[in-house]
Formats: C-alpha cells, sequence, structure tokens
C-alpha cells in the first residue's frame, strides 16, 4: 500500500514516512523544500534500508502534482505540506491563505481525479477557541486568534464539506498539540530556519552555545509555577498516530477529527528542568516579558484516539528531551552541516 506525502521533508512529515516504511507501507513524498531539505528523507532512507521516491513541487502546481498520481499506486495521501509560523503568518496573511488553502484545494481535486479517496490532515490544536476549559475535546468551541490558525480552521471546513459531497471518501483530521523531539538515533530531528519560535529548538540551540539564553515569555500566569503549561508530544509518537490514522480512514467514511496529545500538561519551567536533569547540563534562562497571543495553558483530552484510533502516546518527558538533544549535538546546524 503506498502513501503520499505531502511535506515529506519537514519535521512531523519525515519523522511520519520513517514510521510508515517501518510499518510496511510504500512512501512516496513530495515538498518544494520552502522549509526543508531533501536530506532529511535520504537519511529516512538510510536509517531503513528503503527508498523514498521524493518530488520537488509546490502542490499548488496541479500539473506536477497530476503526474505524481499517475506514476504511483496512491491508496491514501497525508497532507503535512503546509507553512507554520504564527508570527510570520500575521505579517504575511495572503501568503498563508493562498499556501495553505489552494494547496488543500488542488491536493483534492486531484486526489479525485485519480480515484484516491483517503486524507489525512495535519490540523492543530490552535484551532481550538481560547474560551474552552482543559482539557480540550474534539468537540470544544473552535475559533482562531491569527491567520495560520485560520487556515487550519479552513482547511478543515473544505475538507469536510468535500467529504459531504462525496459518499465514498474517508477524511482523518489531525489536531496536534506541542511536537518536540526527534529519532532516537539523533539522524534526524527539527532543524528550523533561523531563530526558533518554538520552544524545544530554543532550548536545543541555547544548550549547544547558538543562543545566549533562553527567554521564559511571562512566568504571572495562573498555572502553577506561573508559566504556560502545553501538551508536548514526542515528534515519533505523533508519526505513529499518522500510521494508526491511516487504518482508520482505511475502514470508516466520512470526516473524523481526532487530538493527538498525551493528555498530560507541562510548563516552561518544567521544560527547562527536564532538559536539564536528563542531559546534565546547566541552562541559560531568564525570566521576561510574556509574548503576546500566549494562553495559560493548553493540553488534550486524548480519549478518543485512544478510543477509536487505538493509539496512544507512550513515549515519556525524559525521552522527549533526550532525543531532542541526541539530535542538536550531532546536528549542531540540523541537515545543513
Ligand atoms: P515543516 O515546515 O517542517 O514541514 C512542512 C513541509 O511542507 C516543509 O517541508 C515545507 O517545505 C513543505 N511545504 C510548505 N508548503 C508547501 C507547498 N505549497 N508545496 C509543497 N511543499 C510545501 O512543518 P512541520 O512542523 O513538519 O508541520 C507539518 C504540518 O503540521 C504543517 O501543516 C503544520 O502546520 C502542522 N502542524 C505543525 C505543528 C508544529 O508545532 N510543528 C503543530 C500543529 C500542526
Ligand atoms: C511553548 C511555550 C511559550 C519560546 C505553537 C503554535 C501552535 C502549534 C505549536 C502549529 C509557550 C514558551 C517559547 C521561548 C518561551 N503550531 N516559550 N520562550 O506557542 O504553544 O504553540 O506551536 O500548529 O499553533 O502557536 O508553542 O513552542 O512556541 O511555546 O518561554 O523562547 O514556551 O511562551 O508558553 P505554542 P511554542
Amino acid at each position: 500500500m503506498t502513501i503520499l506525502v505531502t511535506g515529506g521533508a519537514g519535521y512531523i512529515g519525515s519523522h511520519t514516512c520513517l514510521a510508515l516504511l517501518e510499518q510496511g507501507y510504500d512512501v512516496v513524498a513530495v515538498d518544494n523544500f520552502c522549509n526543508s531539505s531533501p536530506e532529511s528523507l535520504r537519511r529516512v532512507e538510510e536509517l531503513t534500508g528503503k527508498k523514498v521516491p521524493l518530488y520537488e513541487l509546490d502542490v499548488r502546481d496541479e500539473a506536477a502534482l497530476k503526474a505524481v498520481f499517475a506514476r504511483h499506486d496512491i491508496s491514501c495521501v497525508i497532507h503535512f505540506a503546509g507553512l507554520k509560523a504564527v508570527g510570520e503568518s500575521v505579517q504575511l496573511p495572503l501568503n498563508y491563505y493562498e499556501n495553505n488553502l489552494l494547496s488543500t484545494m488542488t491536493l483534492l481535486r486531484v486526489m479525485d481525479g485519480a480515484g484516491v479517496k483517503n486524507i489525512i490532515f495535519s490540523s492543530s490544536a490552535t484551532v481550538y477557541s481560547t474560551e474552552n476549559t482543559m482539557p480540550l475535546t474534539e468537540t470544544g468551541r473552535l475559533g482562531c486568534s491569527n491567520p495560520y490558525g485560520w487556515t487550519k480552521f479552513m482547511c478543515e471546513e473544505i475538507i469536510t464539506d468535500w467529504v459531504k459531497a462525496k459518499a465514498d471518501w474517508s477524511a482523518v483530521l489531525l489536531r496536534y498539540f506541542n511536537p518536540v523531539g526527534a529519532h532516537p538515533s539523533g539522524r534526524m530531528g527539527e532543524a528550523p530556519n533561523g531563530i526558533p519560535n518554538n520552544l524545544m529548538p530554543f532550548i536545543t540551540q541555547t544548550a549547544c552555545g547558538v543562543r545566549k539564553e533562553l527567554v521564559i515569555f511571562g512566568d504571572d500566569y495562573p498555572t502553577p509555577d506561573g508559566t504556560c503549561v502545553r501538551d508536548y508530544i514526542h515528534v515519533m509518537d505523533l508519526a505513529e498516530g499518522h500510521v494508526a490514522a491511516i487504518e482508520y480512514a482505511a475502514k470508516h467514511k466520512g470526516t473524523e477529527v481526532f487530538n493527538l496529545g498525551t493528555g498530560t500538561g507541562y510548563s516552561v519551567l518544567d521544560m527547562v528542568k527536564a532538559f536539564e536533569e536528563v542531559n546534565h547540563l546547566s541552562l541559560p534562562h531568564r525570566i521576561g516579558p510574556r509574548r503576546a497571543g500566549d494562553i495559560a495553558q493548553c493540553y488534550a483530552n486524548p480519549s478518543k484516539s485512544r478510543e477509536l484510533l487505538h493509539w496512544t502516546a507512550k513515549r515519556t518527558l525524559k525521552d522527549m528531551c533526550a532525543d531532542a538533544w541526541h539530535w542538536q549535538q550531532q546536528n549542531p546546524r540540523g541537515y545543513d552541516a
């Protein structure tokens, strides 16, 4: 069974390609490398001993995408391709709407033409309104506070409407919480361009001296230690969630939405302490002002995924910290070295 992975060279996409190959699926990847490098998939091939046909294309390029569907017997698509930086989306909203919406719509049309009816979509916990109480269930109220979030919300709507109009399609919308960590080999991991926006790559770059110190964005939130609480999930657990979603989509019709989180929230200070303890180092850090747009707490109720996808996150906070550091130490410049 062959799975087409859009955005396959990216952080979550590359780890998912590896998990799919390990479970016996064949994988074809497409990516325009606007935020990644083909080296990630070369390493997937190195680790698995299997080939990943990789096409450099923009998912909005209908003709190029059609050619890939014509060459391979694809059963299901996992759609990771998209822009994901919240702050950048506020500065460049049209880039986000154009890229994320048009790529999704082009993909659906091309899948339709090729007779491929199963899609797994990368959504985000960011689609939940800040008015919900924790933990977040899939039926929580939706609403976003930035263009990136709205692109995920709108793609969920587009896919849901499309699948309603096509009685025999299956769509699984996966709302990720905070993906962190790396493959335990240290050969694959997160390689952000420039200054990282996210906490874990900022921690690892600070630990190896690329950044001077971590600034913790506020310690006056209504949480146990005053710093924000998030549901960090190991990227390999997330990758395995996609394998479970493919199996679910193969047996069900219609659209279903699932949280992919652990259900446990950790504060920024918990993360710093765990990283220091697990990796036997001291992380320069100080408390700074709050970051605009942050909420005090965000964590999942993962029971629907456990019950229907038969998936649950297995890796611990220790694994997340150890694997992220292992990757950073071996690849201080990401895939570019
Ligand atoms: P990433 O940037 O590492 O991967 C996205 C990949 O898509 C990149 O390789 C990029 O080059 C490619 N891409 C972007 N637009 C494209 C286009 N038009 N055509 C072809 N390729 C294109 O990001 P990631 O962290 O792996 O995230 C994967 C998906 O999961 C994204 O859709 C993201 O919005 C979503 N998501 C990520 C997080 C997170 O914190 N990392 C959380 C929730 C949801
Ligand atoms: C985590 C915590 C920060 C950096 C974002 C997106 C969300 C989703 C996941 C895609 C927060 C604190 C961070 C730093 C810090 N992505 N922090 N110092 O904001 O929960 O979620 O990524 O869908 O849409 O918004 O993740 O990693 O940026 O921050 O103190 O230098 O770490 O304030 O509390 P966030 P994050």
